[in-house]
């Protein structure tokens, strides 16, 4: 079967401060690192030879899932001298791959979860002997992405990423972060310097003719590239809107790992995730929240849709909606933290110092 690239290799800015430590594809998503639901996926599709490409904080990948041996995979791992982009990634691990010239590769973004059926997105490729197969998807606003408008038969027209001007909006279909290349394309990429597959390898492949073809479709879809997103995702793979053969335990509207400690009068729902030996104090009310390893929330805390790091500290009765909290930060009781906040790691707030609103 088709083997795959990973790329793992970003900073996360947007997921500041939780990659300070971790990469993104490590931070875990119910329960368990996001990278672990992808590979998951991708063995189940028949997957089994995978290149990781790594870059920032590389060196946590490979004592973490080992030769993949445990998920039924072939794991190996390259790592980057310096960031070489998107392209130069895929470019960076071709010599690692065994497929021939003319076989299909299959290449992931490291942050997508998604119900992609993996084999359709093959199949595709190859009944329409396209040089370059891309998942594609609808969303409501593509300014964050790459644009891809194709022709009635899914031939891509053109590949804008990010746009700038509102005359560059010209479709709502995106590339979804997934994609089958023929392998001798692949070897084409220049070698030895940053190259972006969205700003020079697929524009310059339309330019000289190449076959891009597109997949279009509307199955699960996220990019867990923000806080509010990540949380969402994983909120989703608990209650089992997301489809992945990795999460730990049944789907249900919370998530309690071992050696957690949840007061019985303590509300979890909306996919809530605890993780090893959190605690959450009597009567706090959670929801759509992942706390992660170690972290305390105190009595009576109310937290909504929010990210807390590792060994954080939540005081009693803070109310907490949309926030992140980094690592280890400890946020004093009777504090408000709202609507994109973030907490550097380790910072202390002390109790009753931040409110969005005037009432006592
Ligand atoms: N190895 C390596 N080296 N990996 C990298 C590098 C690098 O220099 N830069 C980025 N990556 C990895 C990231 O870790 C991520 O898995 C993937 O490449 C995409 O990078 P993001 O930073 O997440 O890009 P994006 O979300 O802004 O946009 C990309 O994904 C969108 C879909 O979510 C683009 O591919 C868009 O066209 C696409 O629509
Ligand atoms: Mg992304």
């Amino acid at each position: 079967m088709t083997e795959a690239i990973l790329l793992v290799g970003g900073k996360g800015t947007r997921l500041r401060p939780l990659t300070v430590h971790t990469p993104k594809p490590m931070i875990p998503a119910a329960g368990v690192p996001f990278l672990t639901h992808q590979l998951a996926r991708a063995r189940a599709a028949g997957v089994e030879h995978i290149v990781l490409a790594t870059s920032y904080l590389a060196e946590v990948f490979e004592p973490y899932f080992g030769d993949g041996s445990e998920l039924g995979l072939h794991l190996e791992y390259v790592t980057e001298v310096e960031p070489l982009g998107t392209g130069g990634a895929i470019r960076n691990v071709a010599s690692r791959l065994r497929s021939g010239p003319d076989d299909p590769v299959l290449i992931f973004n490291g942050d997508i979860l998604t119900g992609l059926d993996i084999r359709a997105l093959v199949d595709t490729h190859a009944s329409s002997g396209a040089d370059v197969s891309l998942h594609l998807t609808r969303v409501p606003d593509p300014r964050a992405f790459g644009l891809v408008p194709t022709d009635a038969d899914g031939r891509v027209q053109a590949f804008l990423e990010k746009p700038q001007t509102p005359e560059e909006i010209v479709t709502d279909q995106i590339n979804a972060g997934a994609y089958v290349f023929r392998r001798s394309v692949i070897d084409e990429i220049p070698t030895g310097r940053p190259v972006s597959v969205e700003r020079e390898t697929f524009p310059g492949l339309l330019s000289s003719g190449a076959h891009l073809q597109g997949m279009v479709d509307s199955t699960y879809w996220l990019d867990l590239g923000t806080p509010q997103a990540f949380v969402r995702g994983s909120a989703d793979l608990v209650q089992g809107r997301a489809p992945s053969p990795a999460v730990p335990g049944r789907c249900g509207d919370r998530l309690v790992l071992p050696g957690a400690t949840v007061a019985p009068d303590a509300k979890l729902t909306g996919g809530t995730v605890v993780g090893e030996r959190a605690v959450i104090g009597a009567g706090a009310r959670i929801s759509g929240t992942t706390v992660l390893a170690d972290a305390v929330i105190e009595p009576g805390a109310v937290i909504t849709d929010s990210l807390i790091g590792a060994g954080a500290v939540i005081g009693a009765r803070c109310v907490l909606a949309g926030a992140v909290v980094g690592d280890g930060a400890t946020v004093g009781p009777d504090n408000e933290l709202r609507d994109g906040v973030r907490v550097w790691c380790d910072a202390a707030i002390p109790g009753a110092s931040l409110r969005f609103s005037s009432d006592e």
